[in-house]
């Protein structure tokens, strides 16, 4: 592999408890300044994002990794792929400071870890990148390829319907989602796809984006009511679907909340772990969000696998989501405690006895077709 900016790559480890590894990476002949999280790689190799963002300082940018990363591992174990948690964090502006220089040197330090971290996409960085990143180092996942996963929205919507599917069972006994409302915040590449499963499953829509235009075109499609970003959160619905930005779910908003169940695909919904406690008490079921929009890993992930990617493959893994969130309700409903406090039990428990620990080692089958 390529090693172009050797002399002025550094990695420094930051010393976190609770944290496997941390490292500092910096390339200052291009600008670099990332940090490598990985949480823990006791079940599998830590895989997980590449987020480019303009952190303001390292403090912000550390804390966001460190987070990113420790959901990881535990969307990994309660889906039961088999992989670690980890994530990084690019500090740049993803429109302005994104060059080929900058990826290849992140490149060479993802490299240097010798596949401890194997790194996708994320907010900020594309496929595109990543094939660029590829050029440096093996340890990816996600190319743009003819035996790519695609689209890993696509799967994580279809998780996000069997979620919801799992929740009105648990409520009403009954998975149907004929007559259902459904109140979904944000209909961006998940969003959209999941409003149109549920269309097609019977359910009525109600929707909220910031952009309008986009919820002018779902109306259209599926006859959805459109209610504003404040509103959205405030109707009366059974299922509300969180599908846009994290820390939906909050002191201020939770006592505004109509629905009966909170299932949606949006990451860290939770402000804080204490919200999911106050949901509890509301009578509010709300399905763990780390388990719910597993899809795209699992998707993406298959990749990975001796066998190579399989769509057909893909979807039954991920369709058993179903059945992943109704036993954290029934823990949550035996220990009486919150689904969230369910899921990370559940999490710890299969992480202290490494059930579902990795025997076989990835397969990197994009290397042998450049
Ligand atoms: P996206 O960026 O395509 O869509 C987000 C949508 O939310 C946009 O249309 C945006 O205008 C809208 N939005 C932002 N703030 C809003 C607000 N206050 N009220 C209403 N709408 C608002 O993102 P994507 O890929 O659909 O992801 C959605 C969420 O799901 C994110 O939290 C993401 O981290 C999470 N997620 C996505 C996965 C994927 O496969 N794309 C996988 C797992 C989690």
């Amino acid at each position: 592999m390529a090693q172009a900016c050797e002399k002025t790559l550094t990695l420094e480890e930051i010393s976190v408890p609770g944290y496997e590894k941390i490292i500092r990476v910096l390339n200052m002949d291009v600008g670099l300044h990332a940090i490598i999280c990985i949480h823990s790689s006791v079940i599998g190799p830590a895989l997980g994002g590449i987020r480019i963002y303009p952190y303001l300082n390292e403090e912000m940018a550390l804390k966001d990794v460190m987070r990113l990363a420790k959901a990881m591992t535990y969307k990994s174990l309660l889906s039961e792929c088999s992989w670690g948690g980890g994530k990084a964090v690019i500090i740049a502006d993803p429109k302005e400071d994104k060059k080929k220089e900058l990826l290849s040197a992140f490149a060479e330090a993802v490299d240097q870890l010798k596949g401890e971290y194997i790194c996708a996409e994320d907010v900020g960085c594309s496929p595109e990148d990543v094939l660029i990143i590829s050029k440096t180092t093996p340890y990816v996942v996600g190319l743009p390829h003819k035996k790519s996963s695609g689209n890993p929205a696509v799967f994580t919507a279809w998780g996000t319907f069997r979620g919801i599917q799992s929740a009105l069972k648990k409520i009403y006994d009954s998975s149907d989602l004929e007559g259902r409302k459904i109140a979904i915040q944000g209909i961006g590449a998940v969003g959209f796809e999941l409003a149109k499963l549920l269309f097609w499953a019977g359910a009525h829509l109600i929707i909220s984006d910031l952009d309008q235009k986009k919820c002018l075109e779902l109306q259209q499609l599926t006859g959805a009511v459109i209610l504003s970003t404040e509103e959205i959160l405030k109707t009366k619905c059974d299922v509300l679907a969180p599908c846009a930005m994290g820390g939906v779910l909050n002191s201020c908003t939770i006592p505004l909340l109509r629905c009966l169940a909170v299932a949606g695909c949006a990451n860290n919904q939770l402000l804080n772990d204490s919200d999911a406690d106050e949901l509890a008490s509301r009578g509010i079921l709300y399905s763990p969000d780390f388990i719910i929009n597993a899809g795209g890993l699992i998707n993406v992930s298959l990749e990975l696998e001796a066998e190579g990617y399989c769509p057909i493959r893909a979807r039954n893994r991920v369709n058993r989501i179903y059945d992943q969130l109704m036993v954290i309700y029934d823990i949550a409903e035996q220990n009486r405690f919150s689904t969230h406090k369910a899921a990370l039990s559940l999490g710890d428990y299969r992480l202290k006895y490494q059930i579902g620990k990795r025997i076989e080692p990835p397969y990197f089958h994009h290397a042998s077709l450049s």
